[in-house]
């Protein structure tokens, strides 16, 4: 199993470019499904989950052409299997997002129940509540959710909660049903807004996306259409928290900076001075940061998957810094490993109190979700002496080519296998 070996100490200098987004390429793929015209997506990031998907999508019956600049065709005309199996859907949630198409299009799916995982229980009632709003016809048994309808219809869906990947399902299946659907308390994510932008390139007629309400008018067929991922928002912000932690200075090419603006707010707060001039954000810091509050909620405000990259940074900044999470209730495992390279973390409930220390060291940590390793990265980065990551198939799940990018900016990290 790999291992990531960081000698911490380096402050972050020089420039990257940003990957496309992990978040928005998993759902643009599975637009794939919704026609049988051929999907061109460009900016694609060269990650596990991508392949996952790609797997997933090929062995329905997708044919998959990857070129070598990333550039990947799908093209849904002879679907032949619209099976989701547990093997796959247990490495990747995202995988219900094949759901919604499948039943749009296809008029039925069989999709395994993604089950618990380490971040919380992460149930999908909502997918399934607005799904038979739709029309379809549901049945979970035996660890599977079966889905039917000969067509669907337009509808009026109120979401209980603001739910990602469960409005981006909806937006999908809407777009092939017969009359108008209303999505409300719809997530305001720029993934939701790249998929409506896609969708929209393909023919679909949505409004409102970006906004909680978003209005699907459904049309009869898809085309296909070519389009260019966005910019990954959170290896952008992880970036710009490694070089906070490290006083680093840093340029990182090819972001979407609009998409950050809680993360960068915070991170002026913290004391980094950002700039932005349209693609490129730049970022340096002298001395140490300054903790900062951070209480995580849906866009437009503070992430969720960046919490644990800016509890590290709160680990040694000067004062003491309160995270408080609110998506999910148990996204707080980084803290015990944080405390093994020296971090002050208590933690109750949903509250974590971090109470930042001049120095870390470093130790053995192992990492326990994706974006937990994220932070296990930014503390080895300062930690004083070698640290060792563990576990870090979470890291290659949703970071393209991550110690590529930081040796570039000098840091020093290896994998070992
Ligand atoms: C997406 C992102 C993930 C991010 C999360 C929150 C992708 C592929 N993943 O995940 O990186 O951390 O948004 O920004 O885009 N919930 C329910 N019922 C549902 C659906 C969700 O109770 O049917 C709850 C979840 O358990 C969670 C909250 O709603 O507490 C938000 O989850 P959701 O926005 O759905 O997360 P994902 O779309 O899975």
């Amino acid at each position: 199993m790999d291992r990531l070996l960081i000698r911490g100490g380096v402050p972050l200098a020089g420039e990257v470019r940003v990957s496309g987004a992990k978040n928005a390429a998993l759902p643009l793929m599975c637009a794939a499904l919704l026609t049988d015209r051929p999907l061109r997506l460009g900016n694609v990031p060269h990650l596990r989950d991508v392949t996952t998907m790609l797997r997933l999508l090929s062995q329905m019956g997708v044919e998959v052409n990857v070129d070598e600049t990333m550039c990947v065709e799908l093209c849904g005309a002879s679907l032949g299997n619209p099976l989701a199996p547990y093997d796959l859907v247990k490495t990747m949630r995202a995988s219900i997002l094949v759901l919604g198409p499948l039943v749009a299009r296809h008029g039925q799916a069989r999709v395994s129940l993604p089950g618990g995982c380490a971040i919380g229980q992460r149930p999908v009632d909502q997918h399934l509540k607005g799904l038979a709003a739709l029309g379809a016809e549901i049945q979970v048994e035996q660890g599977y959710i079966t889905a039917r309808a000969s067509r669907l219809r337009g509808a009026r869906i109120v979401a209980d909660l603001v739910t990602v990947t469960g409005t981006e399902n909806l937006m999908m299946a809407a777009c092939l049903a017969d009359g108008t659907t209303v999505i409300e308390n719809a997530a305001r994510e720029p993934e939701v807004v790249d998929l409506a932008r896609c969708l929209t390139a393909m023919g679909a007629r949505i409004r409102g996306a970006g906004t909680d309400v978003v209005t699907v008018e459904g049309v009869r067929d898809l085309g296909g259409a070519s389009h260019r991922i966005m910019a990954d928002r959170i290896e952008t912000g992880t970036f710009l928290v490694a070089a906070a932690a490290t006083g680093g200075s840093v340029v990182l090419r090819d972001a979407d900076p609009d998409t950050l603006d809680a993360v960068i707010g915070k991170l002026r707060e913290a004391g980094a001075e950002v700039g932005v001039d349209g693609r490129t954000i730049r970022l340096a810091m002298r001395g140490r940061p300054a903790s900062v509050n951070v209480r995580t909620a849906p866009y437009p405000a503070f992430p969720t998957d960046m919490q644990a990259q800016f509890m590290a940074l709160d680990a040694i900044a000067t004062g003491a810094g309160v995270i408080t999470e609110t998506i999910f209730e148990n996204r707080f495992m980084h803290a015990q490993e944080l405390a093994r390279l020296g971090a002050d973390i208590e933690i109750s409930g949903n509250t974590a109190v971090v109470r930042g220390v001049p120095h870390l060291q470093g130790a053995a940590v192992m990492a326990t979700d994706l974006r937990a390793s994220a932070s296990l990265v930014v503390a080895g980065l300062v930690a004083e002496g070698e640290t060792l990551v563990d576990r870090i198939y979470h890291l290659d799940r949703g970071y393209e080519a991550i110690e590529e990018k930081l040796a570039r900016l000098g840091a020093r990290i290896k994998r070992v296998h």
